[in-house]
């Protein structure tokens, strides 16, 4: 049977099975190699994407607006400053209207359970764009990302330093998991992320191969092809600043840390927004082992991918 994604979600990347993570990042380098060439489509052609944001964007929201866009869609950006989202109005009432109107649906905000709500109630494929849980369309722009640098990402080492319990950690965890990545997590114990996602994680790491380690200790990062690291307080965590500098203070990825890996040819991710000097200092990520603007780029090819393959009959 041909694989196929159409009408699909993309909540988590947990209900993707590896061959459908493989066939979505062999697509977003196909796209991206037509968008090299400057190749211009029409295939989202009378389609529609409601945008909802209600937490900041750059990279995300410039990636669906621009990849639907430029290929005859009509994105429309709805911040919860504009619409009744869970305020006055119920989520899946919301849902009901948006997926009468629209072909897909963007949701970046607090909750996983409004991004599930959504997709429940519209009918249309519903795309994580970043909850407080996951953020499956960094991770796929995160691992084509690394297959430009390493080819196969199978057996690679992936060292993500910082909050480990944080979105960007988890959603990585679970494409390294799935696509036989060793995946190792350095932070203190007080974030290290949750047992109910490690045991979802356990059966998908022994069937891959993929080695998962979560440590808090920074030596660890030896024999790493990635070091990757995130903000220390993520956004609705604003309270939590003084705590976290404290307790990742010895986790910034410098020079030395970088040092660390032992291997030349490792390289350095990113999510961004960066903090430099907090979680990263400038002469790391903005210096020649960095992938981190390669990365922001590769948002826009992956979600281009996602939406082709769940919107498309390609
Ligand atoms: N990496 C990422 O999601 O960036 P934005 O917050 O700018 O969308
Ligand atoms: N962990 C960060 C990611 C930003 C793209 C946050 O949630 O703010």
């Amino acid at each position: 049977m041909l694989l196929s994604l159409f009408g699909r979600s993309l909540l988590t990347l947990l209900d993707f099975s590896p061959e459908e993570i493989r066939y979505l990042l062999k697509l977003s380098n196909k796209v991206k190699a037509e968008a090299k060439k400057g190749k211009i489509f029409k295939r989202f052609s009378g389609k529609t994407l409601a945008l909802l944001f209600e937490k900041r964007s750059t990279r995300t929201r410039c990636a669906f607006e621009t990849a639907f866009g430029e290929e005859g869609g009509h994105p429309v950006f709805l911040s919860t400053a504009d619409i009744h989202l869970g305020e006055k109005e119920a989520i899946e009432d919301t849902a009901r209207v948006l997926g009468r109107m629209f072909s897909a649906i963007q949701f970046r905000g607090f909750k996983q359970e409004t991004a599930e709500t959504l997709a429940k109630h519209s009918g249309v494929p519903v795309y994580n764009g970043l909850t407080d849980l996951y953020h499956p369309t960094q991770a796929l722009a995160d691992f084509l990302t690394l297959e430009e640098a390493f080819g196969n990402v199978k057996e690679k080492t992936l060292c993500y330093v910082g909050d480990g319990r944080n979105n960007v950690a988890r959603s990585l965890m679970i494409i390294s998991a799935k696509l036989g990545t060793h995946f190792t997590v350095v932070t203190p114990p007080e974030l290290f992320p949750d047992d109910e996602l490690r045991k979802k994680i356990s059966p998908l790491a022994a069937a891959s191969g993929s080695v998962i380690t979560v440590t808090p200790d920074i030596n660890a990062i030896k024999g790493a092809d990635a070091i990757y690291t995130d903000v220390w307080i993520s956004m609705g965590e604003e309270d939590k600043r003084e705590e976290r500098l404290k307790l990742l203070s010895p986790y910034q990825v410098n020079k030395t840390m970088m040092e660390k890996t032992g291997k030349s040819g490792s390289i350095f991710l990113h999510c961004l927004p960066a903090i430099k000097g907090e979680e990263v200092t400038a002469d790391v990520i903005d210096g020649p082992q960095s992938r981190a603007w390669d990365q922001a780029e590769n948002r826009k090819h992956t979600i281009k991918a996602v939406m082709l393959a769940t919107l498309t009959k390609i």
